[in-house]
């Protein structure tokens, strides 16, 4: 193994931080990693938020699902898809005149720019994720940044065309901290060749074997077994539903109509 691959193999998610600020040289040093990610089109379709302002985190660990510690992070960015600066700059390129004159179709932002940000957005955090462990700084994803979407847009001060897709808590290790290296489903449920491959239930037993040999029973929401209980706390859970309903209304700006359409205040 190189530092590479061992850095990404000895990730862990960190909940817990060192009392310090992360130095501005490491915060360049992460910003400028996410920026040398790969980006489609080279069009850079994403913005990041540095958020290291006490308030802001404080209500961030509560519209993100309640959890104590994103307050504690000393640094949290906030990955944004972002299609906004492209639709501004081509408004005052006369984009939409020249579509006329050309027979091109105009259009603002769709599903698809969504995507392809959202795409862009996820890899530049990654980036930041594997810098940050190389320099001894843990992160943990916070996907709950997805929700509240109204409250969300109106504490970033977001315009239309800009999702915050994804935020990380970064901060250095703790002394003395043990990562708990997590176990991943084998390779053979996951990757296929080639083609996809449905798997059977006698492969789904398999598949969840470990899950289920240390499945907690009996627990506080009377699953049965580890597919009941993680439905419970995760899919079928209050903080999905408020995601959903989130992107939902997000959603209403990415559905190709032309910015200058009249639309929702933001
Ligand atoms: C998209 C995404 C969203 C996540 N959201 C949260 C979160 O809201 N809170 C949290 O504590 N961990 C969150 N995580 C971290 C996962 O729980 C963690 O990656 C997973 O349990 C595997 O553990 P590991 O990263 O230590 O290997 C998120 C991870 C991803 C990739």
């Amino acid at each position: 193994m190189n530092d590479t691959l061992r850095t990404i193999d000895r990730r862990t998610s960190l909940r817990r931080y060192k009392d310090t600020p992360v130095t501005e040289e490491h915060s360049n040093i992460l910003l400028e990693s996410a920026m040398r990610a790969p980006t489609a089109g080279n069009m850079m379709l994403y913005s990041i938020l540095v958020i290291r302002d006490q308030e802001t985190k404080d209500i961030l660990s509560q519209t993100c699902d309640h959890q104590p510690f994103i307050a504690k992070a000393p640094l949290v960015l906030v990955f944004l898809a972002d299609m906004q600066r492209w639709f501004d700059y081509y408004r005052m390129s006369q984009v939409e005149e020249f579509c006329v004159r050309t027979g091109l179709d105009f259009r603002g932002p769709n599903l698809g720019d969504l995507f392809i940000s959202i795409s862009d957005a996820l890899i530049a955090a990654q980036n930041v994720v594997i810098a940050a462990e190389s320099l001894g700084i843990g992160s943990c994803y916070i996907g709950d940044i997805m929700e509240n979407y109204e409250t969300h847009r109106e504490l970033f001060g977001l315009p239309a065309y800009a999702f915050p897709v994804a935020m990380l808590c970064l901060g250095y290790y703790p002394d003395g901290y043990e990562p708990r290296i997590r176990s991943r489903f084998a390779q053979e449920y996951v990757v296929f060749q080639e083609k996809y491959r449905t798997l059977d239930e006698e492969e789904l037993v398999k598949m969840f074997a470990e899950t289920e040999a240390a499945f907690p029973c009996p627990n506080k929401y009377g699953a049965e077994n580890a597919a009941q209980l993680m439905f419970a706390r995760k899919t079928g859970a209050d903080f999905s539903k408020e995601m959903h309903r989130s992107i939902q209304e997000a959603m209403e700006n990415w559905q190709g109509r032309p910015p200058t359409t009249k639309r929702k205040a933001t």
